[in-house]
Formats: structure tokens, C-alpha cells, sequence
């Protein structure tokens, strides 16, 4: 019966891609979704929950609500924590925790303070109860406590991620600049591509954009590779968790939903050992057969028959290279898709509007997304 439950929870998504990940948890079988800043609020049951953690590809991380209370000082924050669940299950001091903060209040304007209040209350509620505490640990606790803060409220919530859900674990954790997959996943879906047409990614560096798309058409859920918190939650079912990672497996496919073959999805590199990398990626996210990685010049790019949808993150003179020497291969580009990719859709992720006028192309759509903190645009340009 109590799988069956409710759960009042939050995904945390990359700023941008609220509305498309607000999208993706309804297509998963969320309920009460609302989009609110750089998160999803939304309801689900145990399951639900299981499924969401193993199938969904936009959030960072997904917060299962313990507690909300009404909060306007640091006494009530502690007050409140303290009575806010059954800690004898989910804190007992043999396990690790640590507590993250968002948001403010009065009196309550710092985040890493109003984290310190959640631990003290709850350290302080452990001595009294078992006398003694848990250990704080920020690299792998137990238990991965949220507190959010904001409108007269606390919530307080449990991280079922552990490390941040874009992590897949195809990827080493290095490459210029690579873009992280959740973001990838949903600067592809902001395109519409479904597999049917040709996709190109020009400039693919270690080919995130291609290897997230590839894998969105062909079914492979993101979090099977993934080791979850939620494991070592109190109220864990195994048997609910291994029917949603059976199903989670069962969605893959060779060819697309409809049962066609997935068209062909290309990356250019110029940069030979950045090319091997991602065909590595490609192969170790299963996807390798599906994505085609040549090193060689995007200004050399002959597209597929199409129409199709070229997507790129070309560099922007904020990590790698220099704006000036950037300017150069941004009119390079334009005059390609220009003159070769009549009938495709383009999207480019610009981080510098001055490079981008060197295109020398109007844009239909300007997207606003933050990759990695900087303030981003998702430009869309018909070729005709
Ligand atoms: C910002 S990175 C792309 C990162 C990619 N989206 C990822 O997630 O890994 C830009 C890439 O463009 C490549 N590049 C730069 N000039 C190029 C050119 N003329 N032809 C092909 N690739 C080029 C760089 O080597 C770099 O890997």
C-alpha cells in the first residue's frame, strides 16, 4: 500500500530547460508537474520515483520531499527539522549525511549557514536520541539531504541521485570543453529530432549532443550505469527497484519506436585524439554503431541527403580560444551550412553574441540555457 503513496518531489534542471524537462517527466508518467526556477515540481509514487531516477535525461538530480513546514527564522528551521520525519530510520548514527541549501529566507540569506542549521539540528537530535552523531561525509554520505527555502517555507528533501544524474558513465571526466549530458539530452529535444531525419554535429568534440540524441531514439535509458542514493533509503524496495531497472533495460532498441531504422548521425572533429574520444564515448554509451565519427574540418562537411538537423557548440572564447581568432570560423560556418545545407535545420549553442553575428545568419529561435554557468543561446536557423 504505501508504494502506492504520493511523493511530493523536485528534479533539478539545468536553467533553460525547465518547460522541455517539465515535458519529459509528464511523458514519463509524472503527475502535478510545474515548472518553477531551475527545477521541476511534480507528484509520483515509489515507482514512479524508480523510473523517473533510471529513464530521465534532463535533470541533474531528483529530491523526494521528506517535510515541508512553515519557516521564518533560524529556530524554526531547526525546530522544524528536528520534527520533520521518523530520523530513527532515516539517520541512525552509524550513517554518513551532508545537507545542501537553496534559497532564503530572513534571517536566512546564506545557504551554506542555513546548511550548517539543518546538520545542527540534526547532529543535536541524534546526541539526545542515541547518543551519539553521525559523520558528516561530502563525498559519498549516506544520505544526501536538500533544504529549500523560500515563500515563509522550508522543504526539506532526499537526494535519490547520489553523484549528479549527468554523469551516464560514458564519459571520462575530461575533453575541451565538453557540454554535460543532461544539457546535451535537452538541447536535443529542443530540437525535435526523432531519429527520422539525418542528424549532424559538425564540431562534436567528445559528441555529446550526438551520443545523448543517438541514445534518446534508440531507447537507452540514462541512469542504467548509474549507482543511486535512494538504495540506501530506509523504505528501499528491491523488487519494485528491479522491475524499474528491467524496464528501464527493455526500452532499448536498434531501430526507432515505429520500428524504421534510425538515419544517420555524423560528427566532425578536427582534432584526431578528440575524435577518438568520441567514438570511445559513442561505443562505451552503446550507441556506436548508430554514430559515425570522422576527423576532419567542418569547412570539408558534405551533409547526408537530407533535409536534416545540424546541431553545434562551436567554441566561444570564454574556455578554449581566443574571441578574435574565433570570428574567422564562425563566417567559415555560416557560408558552409549556407551553401550545403539548404533545407536543414541549424542549431548552434552561442555563449558570444558578437561571434555569432559573424554568421551572418538571422535566427528564427534564440533559446536562453546556462552551460556551465555562462549565459547561453539555443539559435535556430532554417536553411533555405
Ligand atoms: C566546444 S567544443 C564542442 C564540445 C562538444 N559539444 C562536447 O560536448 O564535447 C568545440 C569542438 O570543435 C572542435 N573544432 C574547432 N575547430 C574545428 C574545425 N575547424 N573543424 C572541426 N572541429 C573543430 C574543437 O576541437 C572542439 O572539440
Amino acid at each position: 500500500m504505501t508504494e502506492q503513496r504520493q511523493l511530493q518531489c523536485t528534479a533539478v534542471l539545468p536553467p533553460g530547460l525547465e518547460e522541455a524537462g517539465a515535458a519529459e517527466l509528464r511523458e514519463l508518467g509524472a503527475s502535478a508537474v510545474k515548472p518553477l526556477r531551475r527545477a521541476v515540481a511534480f507528484r509520483t509514487d515509489l515507482a514512479g520515483f524508480y523510473r523517473l531516477q533510471l529513464q530521465a535525461r534532463l535533470p541533474f538530480r531528483l529530491l523526494r520531499q521528506l517535510a515541508a513546514f512553515p519557516c521564518r527564522s533560524r529556530e524554526e528551521l531547526y525546530a522544524g527539522v528536528q520534527r520533520a520525519t521518523d530520523w530513527e530510520q532515516w539517520l541512525p548514527p552509524e550513517l554518513s549525511f551532508r545537507v545542501d541549501a537553496s534559497g532564503s529566507l530572513p534571517g536566512l540569506n546564506h545557504s551554506h549557514y542555513s546548511a550548517l542549521q539543518v546538520k545542527n539540528a540534526l547532529v543535536d537530535w541524534q546526541r539526545q536520541h542515541f547518543g551519539q552523531r553521525s559523520s558528516v561525509d561530502l563525498d559519498d554520505p549516506d544520505l544526501h539531504l536538500h533544504v529549500h527555502l523560500g515563500g515563509g517555507q522550508a522543504q526539506l528533501s532526499v537526494d535519490g541521485s547520489g553523484e549528479s544524474l549527468h554523469r551516464r558513465g560514458y564519459r571520462p571526466r575530461m575533453g575541451l570543453a565538453p557540454l554535460k549530458e543532461n544539457l546535451a539530452a535537452g538541447l536535443i529535444r529542443l530540437t525535435g529530432w526523432d531519429g527520422h531525419v539525418p542528424l549532424a554535429d559538425p564540431l562534436c568534440g567528445s559528441g555529446t549532443l550526438l551520443i545523448e540524441a543517438a541514445c534518446m531514439a534508440l531507447g537507452r535509458a540514462a541512469g542504467l550505469e548509474h549507482r543511486f542514493a535512494l538504495e540506501r533509503w530506509p523504505d528501499f524496495n528491491g523488487p519494485l527497484w528491479n522491475q524499474a531497472l528491467e524496464q528501464a533495460a527493455s526500452g532499448e532498441r536498434t531501430v526507432l519506436s515505429d520500428g524504421t531504422p534510425l538515419a544517420p548521425v555524423l560528427g566532425l572533429e578536427h582534432d584526431a585524439g578528440v575524435a577518438d574520444q568520441a567514438r570511445s564515448n559513442a561505443e562505451a554509451a552503446g550507441v556506436g554503431g548508430a554514430v559515425t565519427i570522422r576527423c576532419a574540418d567542418f569547412r570539408s562537411f558534405e551533409p547526408p541527403p537530407g533535409p536534416g538537423v545540424l546541431v553545434c557548440n562551436p567554441p566561444y572564447g570564454e574556455r578554449i580560444g581566443e574571441a578574435d581568432e574565433l570570428e574567422q570560423l564562425y563566417a567559415d560556418l555560416g557560408r558552409m551550412v549556407k551553401e550545403r545545407c539548404s533545407g536543414w535545420d541549424f542549431w548552434l549553442l552561442s555563449g558570444n553574441p558578437e561571434l555569432t553575428g559573424a554568421l551572418r545568419m538571422k535566427a528564427s529561435r534564440r533559446i536562453p540555457v546556462s552551460n556551465g554557468g555562462i549565459d547561453c543561446r539555443w539559435l535556430h536557423y532554417s536553411i533555405r
